[in-house]
Order: C-alpha cells, then structure tokens, then sequence
C-alpha cells in the first residue's frame, strides 16, 4: 500500500495509483517467487520539468535469460498466469531490463503524470 501513498504524493490520481501498485506488487512477487529476495526501490523523478515515479527491482537470483518470452502474455515458468511483466509493461510507460546484468534480474520502469 506505501506505493499508493508515494504514488498519490507525487500527483497521480486514484487509477494511476492503482496501475503503480500493481505493478509494484508484480515486480515484489516475483523476486518473492523467483529469486527469494531482492529489493524495491521507488523514488520521485523529475525530467525536463515532467515528474514520474520510477520503481527498481532488483534482485540476485537466476535472473531472466530470454525477456521476450517472459514478456509474452501466458507465459510462466511456475504455475503462475504468466500475465505479470507483460501486465507492467502496459500498465507504465517506459519498462527497462539491464541486459549486461550476468546475474541476477534488475528491471526499471517510469510512469510519467
Ligand atoms: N525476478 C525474476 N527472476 C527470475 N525470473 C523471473 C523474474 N521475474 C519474472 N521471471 C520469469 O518471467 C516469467 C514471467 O513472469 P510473469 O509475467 O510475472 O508471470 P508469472 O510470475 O505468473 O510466471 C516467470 O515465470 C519467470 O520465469
Ligand atoms: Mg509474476
């Protein structure tokens, strides 16, 4: 819930919230599911006069090695419905994955008011 609080400090409006959240909520799920533990970190960002909210998760677990399949709507590797990351794709307006990353998964997004 802190996410909606952030989210609602920086000027997004109650669906947006709602959209932050859950992708929050998806990215914290599957570093709980994938990885075990991990980090996320959501901040205030400011460009070009624009404000936004950037969330980074990152964690050190097997990590992520075909994106593009995990970005496919359905797809899984547990029993889970597979709609997780191509949810949070759609839900923010920029999705970055570090693909230099060895090890472990760091995924950023940005939503912009
Ligand atoms: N932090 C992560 N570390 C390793 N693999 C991940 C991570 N997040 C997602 N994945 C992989 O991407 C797939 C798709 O994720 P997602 O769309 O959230 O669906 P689901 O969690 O329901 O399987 C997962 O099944 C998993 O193989
Ligand atoms: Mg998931």
């Amino acid at each position: 819930m802190e996410s909606r609080i952030i989210a609602k400090s920086i000027g997004f409006k109650p669906n947006e919230q709602c959209m932050i959240s859950t992708a929050v909520s998806e990215l914290g799920t599957n570093i709980v599911r994938y990885a075990g533990e991990g980090e996320l970190i959501l901040k205030p960002i400011i460009k070009r006069g624009k404000k936004g909210i950037e969330v980074v998760a990152e964690d050190n677990g097997p990590g992520i090695k075909d994106i593009n399949l995990a970005l496919k709507e359905n797809y899984s590797t547990s029993k889970g419905l597979g709609v997780g990351l191509p949810g949070i794709k759609r839900l923010m307006h920029e999705f970055l994955m570090d693909p230099s990353r060895t090890k472990g998964t760091k995924i950023t997004v940005r939503r912009w008011l």
